[in-house]
């Protein structure tokens, strides 16, 4: 069994924090999306992993490497453009040779392993088996309309009238018989090679395609909303520790928190489920739960609740509450005191202030 992720892609819905970096890097709980897909696919038992890339490929490799880090083999794959799911697949042949994989979307992050889909493929005689979540509205995800038998009759990619609330959540295993189906499908209307249309093909040409129903939560890290609701699942099941290099000086602590090496937390009140990173220096601060310091970032004189805070970034002497935030990389806020006043701002393309 060999591992496929997928890492390409444009990640346009999360703009602007994706001008600059790959999406499947953005930390959820202080760690890449990506790394907790690789980990997961590692932890049921799979080495063999190929990373399918675009133009984002550099900072992905600097990130992953050679997988060695992890315990996994990583190949890159780079795609020229991002034609669809399929055509990863299509691009992934000479890797994946006639070995059954597990395919798995490198921005989706869900809860537990994936270890029983390994288990139910490997003893069933199913050429394909897809993950689906039931979920209130299905409409911007592929859905599945599954038989009485429990087989899956027929997948419509994000369709305006679901036929059924069963989303496809971006997790796949697949046989050789897949390669057929990618090379015989022609585009969709939005110009993509559909993964939804192969496995599609795979049904209708008589091959065995199986749901494993996925009972806890999942979330495709597309938007800025579904990043903090991630990092809060996320969160809430980190097993708390505080590293023996942190400083931690006249400050009120939860049980809950992490706190990442040589991070100096002082005069400041921490609550959890919270994370603050490596090199971090939190001062006269409120960290409130649900919320995530990334590494090297300077917190003075401020309260923040919900949110991502990534690398490098300082945010200093602000009045008002932060809450419910996705702040990027090197990003400076601070009070000003200077007349005339108001507020000066010097703000990436599709940035959202609300003030
Ligand atoms: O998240 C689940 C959904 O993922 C499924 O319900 C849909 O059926 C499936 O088509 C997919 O929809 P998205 O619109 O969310 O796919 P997205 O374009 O975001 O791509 C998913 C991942 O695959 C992302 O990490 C980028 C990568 N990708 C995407 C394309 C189109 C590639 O590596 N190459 C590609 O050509």
């Amino acid at each position: 069994m060999k591992g496929l992720i997928l890492s390409g892609g444009k990640g346009t819905r999360l703009y602007p924090l994706t001008y600059t970096r790959a999406k499947q890097l953005v930390p959820v709980a202080n760690k890449p999306v990506l790394i907790r897909v690789l980990e997961s696919i590692r932890d049921a038992g799979v080495t063999e992993i190929g990373i399918v890339v675009g133009h984002t490929a550099p900072e992905i490799k600097e990130t992953v490497g050679d997988g060695s880090a992890w315990g996994v083999n990583v190949t890159y794959i780079p795609q020229a453009s991002p034609d669809g799911l399929a055509h990863a697949v299509k691009i992934s042949q000479d890797f994946l040779g006639d070995e059954s994989f597990v395919m798995f979307l490198g921005d989706n992050v869900i809860q537990g392993g994936i270890s029983p889909l390994i288990r139910d493929f490997d003893k069933n005689d199913w050429n394909s088996q897809i993950v689906l979540k039931q979920v209130a509205d299905p409409r911007a995800y592929g859905v599945a309309e599954l038989r009485p038998d429990g087989s899956i009759a027929r997948l419509i990619e994000k369709p305006a009238n679901p036929p059924s609330n069963y989303a496809l959540v971006g997790i796949y295993m697949f046989d050789a018989n897949i390669f057929e189906a990618v090379n015989a499908i022609k585009p969709s209307a939005r110009g993509e090679l559909e993964i939804t249309d192969a496995i599609q093909w795979l049904i209708d040409h008589g091959y065995r395609v199986y749901p494993h129903i996925h009972e806890g939560w999942w979330i495709d890290t597309g938007k800025p909303i579904d990043m903090l609701d991630a990092n809060s699942y996320v969160l809430d099941e980190l097993t708390p520790s505080i590293a023996a290099d942190a400083v931690i000086e006249n400050s009120e602590i939860d049980a809950r928190v992490t706190v990442q090496p040589r991070a100096r937390i002082v005069n400041s009140t921490v609550h959890g489920p919270a994370i603050i990173g490596e090199d971090c220096v939190i001062e006269n601060s409120y960290i409130g739960p649900f919320t995530s310091i990334y590494h090297h970032t300077t917190i003075r004189n401020c309260e923040i609740v919900r949110s991502i805070v990534l690398e490098h970034s300082s945010l200093i002497d602000i009045q008002t509450m932060i809450r419910d935030s996705l702040i990027g990389r090197k990003v400076t806020i601070r009070h000003n005191d200077q007349r005339p006043t108001g507020l000066k701002l010097n703000l990436a393309d599709n940035s959202t202030l609300s003030i």
